[in-house]
C-alpha cells in the first residue's frame, strides 16, 4: 500500500506522518496520534461524534481524509479543553447533567463552542439548530440546551 506524507499541526504540535491515502482524519487522530477524545460513531457523517476543528471550522473527522489536512491546523477536544477554552461549558454540562455515557460530549462541546465563540446571545432555538447535527442517545437534549444557554448567558453577562 502506498503512503503519502502529511504535515499537520494538531493542538499546537506539528506532526509529520506517512499515511495511507484512504486513512480518515478521525482514525488518524485516534489511531496514529492516540487522541481518543475524538469519538467515532456512525462513520458516515450523521452523528457528529467525530467533530473536530480544522482551520477553525468544526467538521466531521469521519468525512475527511488525513491527507486532506496536509498543512492544516486541527484542534481536538483535548487541545480545546487543555487550553481552557471550554472550561465553563464543561462545568455547565456536569452541573446540569448534560451528559450520561459521554459518547457525544466531545462533539457537542466543540460544536457548542463554535456557536458561542461568535458572541451575542443565541436563543434556545438557535442553540438547538446549531447542535442539530450532533446526536445524543442518552440525555434527551434538554439538559444540553440548558447548559449551553446558561454559558451563553454567563458569557454575555446576563444574570440568570
Ligand atoms: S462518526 Fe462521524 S459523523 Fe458519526
Ligand atoms: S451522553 Fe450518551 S450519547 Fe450523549
Amino acid at each position: 500500500m502506498s503512503t503519502r506524507e502529511v504535515s499537520v499541526t494538531v493542538n499546537g504540535t506539528a506532526y509529520r506522518h506517512a499515511v495511507e491515502p484512504r486513512l480518515l482524519l478521525s482514525d488518524f487522530l485516534r489511531g496514529t496520534l492516540g487522541l481518543t477524545g475524538t469519538h467515532v460513531g456512525c462513520e458516515h457523517g450523521v452523528c457528529g461524534a467525530c467533530s473536530v476543528r480544522v482551520d477553525g471550522v468544526v467538521l466531521r473527522g469521519c468525512l475527511m481524509l488525513a491527507v486532506q489536512c496536509d498543512g492544516a491546523r486541527v484542534d481536538t477536544i483535548e487541545g480545546v479543553a487543555d487550553a481552557e477554552e471550554i472550561t465553563d461549558l464543561q462545568q455547565a454540562f456536569v452541573a446540569r447533567n448534560a451528559l450520561q455515557c459521554g459518547y457525544c460530549t466531545p462533539g457537542m462541546l466543540l460544536t457548542a463552542q463554535e456557536l458561542l465563540a461568535r458572541g451575542g446571545l443565541p436563543t434556545r432555538e438557535q442553540i438547538r439548530a446549531h447542535l442539530s447535527g450532533n446526536y445524543c442517545r442518552c440525555t434527551g437534549y434538554q439538559a444540553i440546551i440548558d447548559a449551553v444557554e446558561a454559558v451563553a448567558q454567563a458569557r454575555a453577562g446576563v444574570k440568570s
